[in-house]
């Protein structure tokens, strides 16, 4: 989740550059910066200063030389080493003459370092993506043009990419090409224009095209060409724009939350993305030995929010598939349970931030303890990163709304893969069994991505009037489900501001139950599980009581009789082949659910009343 931008034209591309970058901002910022072809070598600036470092880029390029019309930008969010400025795009390589901007990850980058020995070049950054600026360098060195150097390269690569690269001896090309990451180009009669997104080159580009995966472009004033990764030349789609700038901020969504909830299957895609190698799990930044693992004896999880959640569904993965008993607690409250730490308690802290002070102060606590810590963060070299003796990275992108949704998918999925983790280096699970599960889980980005599709559904539901007019909503599930109807609870009250509690299903009779009456909604995640009947049997007391009642069920149950029997209203969703994974997909119509509420009431969903995206207070 980075922001390129690049152009070339008859006008200095410098502000182009900056205020591409500026408009990129919500890609990430962790550094920023730029290069330029100039008088037969490669100009480049880069800072690193968190969110100032767009701004301070802005501020330190005035001392580019005058007058260049071609050149490239990047805004980086850490995936590989820590956001400093040596890891700060665009990279070079040996003589300085190339420079190179990416967005993705390089599954295969180690096995491409093998050849740069050979090749004379090594590397100055801790990132994936200067093998490729030696390694297309070496090409052109042995004669190829960059387009073809390019090719040959990107066909020894695997992985997600979107790239561009400029070389001093032709200054005014540049090559882009994509993978699964986003990649946009745009011409106007004098200039061509790459991006991530559209609003980098929004109001200078008249026509947009798409670039489809595998495609190499080259950029030449006021044209582009494309080719596939062989060098046949290819007609481009064109692509119509017709948001306004602001709109185009939010890439054609109307706020970050609903952008966010639909990036969700990219969001578990890239989490999983070369974590699974044939059929097993390779974590590189578990800095935790296997023998360190093979000794621990219990783990705790602490964590708050939507994270906490993401820890009750964790617990049972760990459960289950490495039968360690798991304690999950919210982090404010950790230190003064008197937890029993030691060496062989594994604490894991879970937080999308990774600087909520709650957990931070949990961590801490837990290594005078002397327990290792394993952090489970979004943001690259965070403070609980940093603290952990081990991380292992969600990949979400960075998340703008209050509102944690495709970090919370991503954490679930974060879970599930440390579960299987555990369950293969303890040999807990026969290694054909984790790979069953891996499968299951690689399905799982096509699953969210379907469950988005029940948005009309639940935005219908939200405006029935029994739905619309309620004032108190109950959220039940049991098992795994009842970290999902925390959750959904916890999504309704912050950005809707209406009473919502979760519940165990079976807890409601021991006092809660006393609430129900005609008018109160009752959503219930009964997807297939053990648990699924009891669930049945829990709405079946609530529907008794007047209840309006909302059910989230297998699609393949919709037209079971106790289902049509007891809900008012259906919310059909995929199956995920393990009730453990099921969290992941059935999160999503109670996030799409407490949107279209918050929405109908006019509420601002990326900025709820009274709440911070990151609380750093006690
Ligand atoms: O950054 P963290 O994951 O540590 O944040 C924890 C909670 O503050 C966070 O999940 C909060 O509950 C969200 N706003 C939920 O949507």
């Amino acid at each position: 989740m980075c922001g390129i931008i690049g152009g070339t034209g008859e006008t200095p591309v410098l502000p182009l550059l900056v205020e591409g970058l500026r408009r990129l901002e919500y890609r990430g910022y962790d550094s920023a910066g730029i290069a330029l072809p100039a008088h037969g070598t490669i100009w480049r600036r880069r800072k690193a200063g968190g969110t100032r470092s767009i701004s301070e880029l802005g501020e330190g390029v005035g001392d580019a030389p005058p007058g260049i019309t071609c050149g490239i930008g990047h805004s980086r969010w850490a995936t590989h080493g820590a956001p400093t400025e040596v890891n700060a795009h665009p990279h070079t390589d040996a003589s300085g003459r190339l420079a190179i901007i990416h967005n993705g990850i390089l599954e295969n980058f180690r096995e491409l370092t093998h050849d740069l020995p050979r090749r004379g070049a090594e590397l100055v950054s801790e990132t994936d993506t200067e093998v490729l600026a030696h390694l297309i360098a070496a090409e052109v060195a042995g004669g190829a043009g960059l387009a073809d150097a390019v090719r040959t390269c990107l066909r020894r690569v695997e992985g997600k990419f979107a790239i561009a690269v400029i070389h001093a001896d032709e200054p005014d090309l540049i090559v882009a090409a994509r993978r699964s990451s986003p990649l946009v180009c745009g011409t106007d009669a004098t200039t061509a224009y790459l991006a991530s997104d559209i609003p980098a080159i929004h109001g200078k580009a008249d026509r947009f095209y798409v670039i489809d995966d595998d495609r190499v472009v080259e950029l030449t004033p006021g044209a582009i060409r494309v080719t596939d990764l062989q060098g046949s030349e290819l007609v481009p789609e064109e692509r119509e724009v017709t948001w306004d700038l602001a709109a185009a901020e939010k890439g054609g969504y109307p706020d970050f939350m609903s952008k966010e909830m639909y990036e969700q299957p990219a969001a578990v895609r890239d989490t999983l993305l070369g974590r699974i190698v044939q059929g097993r799990i390779a974590l590189d930044q578990v800095r935790l030995s296997d023998e360190d693992l093979r000794m621990i004896d219990k783990v705790y999880v602490v964590a708050c929010g939507s994270s906490y959640h993401a820890g009750l569904v964790g617990k049972q993965a760990i459960q289950h598939w490495c039968r360690l008993p798991v304690e999950v607690e919210i982090a404010s409250e950790f230190r003064y349970q008197d937890p029993v730490l030691g060496r062989t308690s594994l604490v894991v802290a879970i937080s999308q931030s990774g600087e909520t002070i709650d957990t931070l102060e949990a961590v801490h606590h837990a290594k005078q303890q002397g327990a290792p810590v394993l952090a489970v963060c979004n943001v690259v070299d965070s403070s609980m990163a940093r603290d952990a003796d081990a991380v292992l990275y969600t990949r979400a992108g960075p998340e703008i709304g209050v509102a944690s949704t495709k970090c919370h998918l991503a954490q679930l999925v974060a879970m599930q893969v440390l579960a299987l983790y555990l369950a293969q280096v303890r040999g807990t699970s026969y290694p054909e069994e984790v790979a069953e599960r891996l499968g299951h889980l690689e399905q799982i980005p096509q699953r969210v991505a379907a469950a988005l599709e029940s948005a009309d559904t639940v935005k219908g539901i939200a405006s029935a009037p029994d739905v619309r007019d309620a004032r108190d909503f109950f959220f039940l599930g049991r098992g795994v489900g009842r970290a999902v109807a925390l959750e959904g609870a916890l999504k309704l009250k912050e950005i809707s501001y209406l009473r919502a509690e979760g519940y165990p299903g079976g807890e409601l009779k021991h006092g809660p139950i006393a609430l129900i009456e005609p008018g109160t909604v009752v959503v219930a995640v009964a997807t297939r599980s053990r648990l699924a009947g009891k669930v049945l049997s829990n709405v079946e007391e609530v529907k008794a009581r007047g209840a309006t009642v909302v059910l989230v069920v297998d699609e393949r149950d919709v037209d079971v009789p106790a289902v049509r029997k007891l809900a008012d209203h259906i919310i059909p969703l995929p199956g995920t082949g393990h009730e453990l994974f099921q969290p992941i997909v059935d999160n999503i119509p109670l996030q799409l659910f407490a949107y279209a509420l918050a929405t109908a009431r006019g509420n601002d969903v990326d900025k709820p009343r009274n709440l911070a995206k990151v609380v750093t207070v006690e």
